[in-house]
């Protein structure tokens, strides 16, 4: 018990049910953090709450959350507020892929990738990825470093960006270019917020096992593009991900603010 990292920290994931956010809640509920999962589909909440109480005998709290609407993550804080009184560790990984689908969620990228060329790109399209990737994050940062103030918490968060803030892929621009703003919010939130003693960093990982990348990861040429840019030529898993998100949540990085780490498979990001 007393070596686990995060013994009773109350944790909040987005984008906690599926992809690199469960891993995220799995790794932190096998460190001792009661969770609060926050995502869209109250079934899948279910369903991640269940696999963590039954695995890891975890505290789930699950609270069904559009990121990208203010009235819901001001409830989402309120349900924490009344539940635990505080929030520790944020993750922020609720995220979607480019694509022509603006209802969507994790959008099935269009596989004509002409059609997601700016000069092609629907407007919906290119607002809805900024709404949930950059706009979601901020809105996650900004209710949440409220609680953690208001509960006198010294507490970390974590924003999920990508290789892609850094490397432009074509077919992807409001992808990349969300995730790169994604970098900068983190830079100004880290200043902005150090005074209070809260941590704010990022994570770019490259290309990971997820329901995010499974039409790349079933297409040939995707595959091919993916392995041509990761040194390791394989990719990665979801699981290393958490891992580096439990690093940079814990006193293990006690130094770092304002950092984005990239576990990218060697993956050159400049
Ligand atoms: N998989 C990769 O290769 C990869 C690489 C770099 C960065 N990322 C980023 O990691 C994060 C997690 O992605 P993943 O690969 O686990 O994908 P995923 O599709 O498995 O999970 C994303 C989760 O976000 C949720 N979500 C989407 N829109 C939301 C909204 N408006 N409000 C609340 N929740 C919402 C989805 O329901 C889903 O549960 C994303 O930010 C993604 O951009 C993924």
């Amino acid at each position: 018990m007393a070596d686990k990292k995060m013994l009773n920290k109350i944790a909040l994931i987005t984008g906690g049910t599926s992809g690199i956010g469960f891993a995220c809640a799995c790794r932190f509920a096998a460190e001792g953090a009661k969770l609060v999962l926050a995502d869209l589909f109250a079934d899948k909440g279910a369903e991640a709450v269940a696999k963590l109480e039954a695995e890891y005998g975890a505290d789930v709290l699950f609270v069904p959350t559009d990121v990208t609407l203010e009235a819901d993550m001001q409830a989402l804080g309120e349900a924490i507020r009344n539940t635990y009184g505080r929030v520790d560790a944020v993750i922020a990984a609720a995220g979607i892929a480019s694509g022509n689908n603006p209802a969507g969620t994790t959008v099935e990228p269009n596989p004509d990738p002409e059609a997601n060329m700016v000069i092609n790109k629907p407007l919906a399209s290119w607002q809805k990825v900024l709404d949930v990737n950059l706009t979601g994050v901020m809105l996650t940062n900004k209710v949440m470093a409220r609680l953690m103030i208001d509960a006198g918490v010294q507490g970390t968060i974590v924003n999920i960006a990508s290789v892609a803030a850094r490397r432009p892929l074509p077919g992807a621009a409001d992808y990349c270019v969300s995730k790169a703003g994604v970098e900068m919010l983190t830079k100004v939130l880290s200043v902005e917020l150090m005074p209070y003693g809260i941590r704010v960093n990022a994570i770019g990982p490259g290309f990971i096992e997820t329901p995010m990348t499974a039409n790349l990861r079933s297409d040939n040429e995707g595959n091919m593009m993916v392995m041509a840019m990761t040194p390791m030529a394989r990719y990665g898993r979801a699981e290393e991900i958490a891992s580096t998100a439990l690093f940079l949540s814990t006193a293990e990085s006690s130094y770092f603010g304002g950092q984005i780490l990239f576990p990218a498979g060697g993956m050159f990001t400049g």
